[in-house]
């Protein structure tokens, strides 16, 4: 069935690799990175936000990812990204999600600490592993869009008290990656992010991996990462690759046939993605 990212990202964080969470929006891209993911003994996580959740419909989601986590014996973690509403979360962990992630960065500190507490002590009741962010990563992520002068990176000192405080499972850091497409190449603060890793012992999560150069993404692996969001870098060539279908064939009514490169394309670039992070053949 599928799994919490408890231990994936605990196996990651020891042997210094990093797990791809890729956003997927339906059936084509969920199969894109599971095959993917298949193909290299990969552990997945598969990231819907609460957009994704209202538009494909949390039962379907669940089954599609229970189906996939039944059929091939890599672990899977269908994972809840971004929430900002309680109420969503505890519904969604009510229809099977075993990893979410509240997002209350947008808040006051102390605010951030509260909500994020209460979601972890609900959710470890059904072994729900939680992830919450500190600092605010800036960008356009599902209806939000955040200006990168109201974005934080995040305080070392602070995070180890917000994780002691809160008890969570993994952390989102802010260091210098943004949401979506980067206008120029984003600089990415390592030195933050190895003193955050030496100071705190659990896995750390960088977003907005979409745009990263490689060498970039496997730095923020070496000094500390152990999970990576990718949503942009999907949608994009998913995209493209039906818009290409039909130029060349503009009367294609057959999903079957204009969706099929679109998942291929999906599989291929999750497939580098995956070697990026080095989670191939860990499992
Ligand atoms: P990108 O769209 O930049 O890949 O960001 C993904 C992300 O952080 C999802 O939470
Ligand atoms: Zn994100
Ligand atoms: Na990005």
């Amino acid at each position: 069935d599928i799994v919490s990212n408890r231990e994936m990202l605990i196996e990651a964080r020891k042997n210094k690799y990093a797990v791809p969470a890729f956003n997927i929006h339906n059936l084509e891209t969920m199969k894109g990175v599971i095959e993917a993911a298949y193909e290299l003994r990969s552990p997945l996580m598969i990231a819907t936000t609460p957009g994704t959740v209202k538009y494909a419909g949390l039962e379907f989601l669940v089954a599609m990812a229970r189906a996939a986590a039944k059929k091939y014996d890599i672990p899977i973690a269908l994972h809840l990204d971004h929430c900002t509403d309680v109420e969503l979360l505890k519904q969604c962990i009510q229809a099977g999600y075993k990893s979410v992630m509240i997002d209350a960065s947008i808040k006051s500190y102390e605010e951030n600490i509260s909500i994020t507490r209460e979601v972890v002590k609900y959710s470890h009741r059904y072994e729900v592993s939680v992830e919450a962010e500190l600092g605010l990563v800036g960008g356009q992520e599902d209806d939000r869009d955040i200006d990168e002068k109201d974005t934080t990176l995040t305080d070392p000192h602070i995070a180890l008290d917000f994780i002691q405080r809160t008890n969570v499972d993994s952390l989102a850091v802010a260091i210098g990656t943004a949401h979506g497409v980067y206008k120029s190449e984003p600089k990415l603060d390592f030195e933050r992010l190895s003193k955050i890793n030496s100071m705190v012992s659990i896995p750390l999560v960088l977003h907005g991996a979409s745009g990263v150069p490689h060498e970039s993404v496997i730095k923020a692996v070496e000094n500390g990462i152990s999970k990576v969001n990718i949503a942009t870098e999907l949608k994009i060539p998913f995209a493209e690759a039906i818009k290409e279908y039909f130029k060349e064939n503009p009367s294609a009514n057959d999903p079957r046939y204009y969706l099929t490169p679109a998942k291929d394309m999906v599989k291929k670039i999750a497939m580098e993605k995956i070697r990026v992070c080095g989670s191939a053949n860990r499992y």
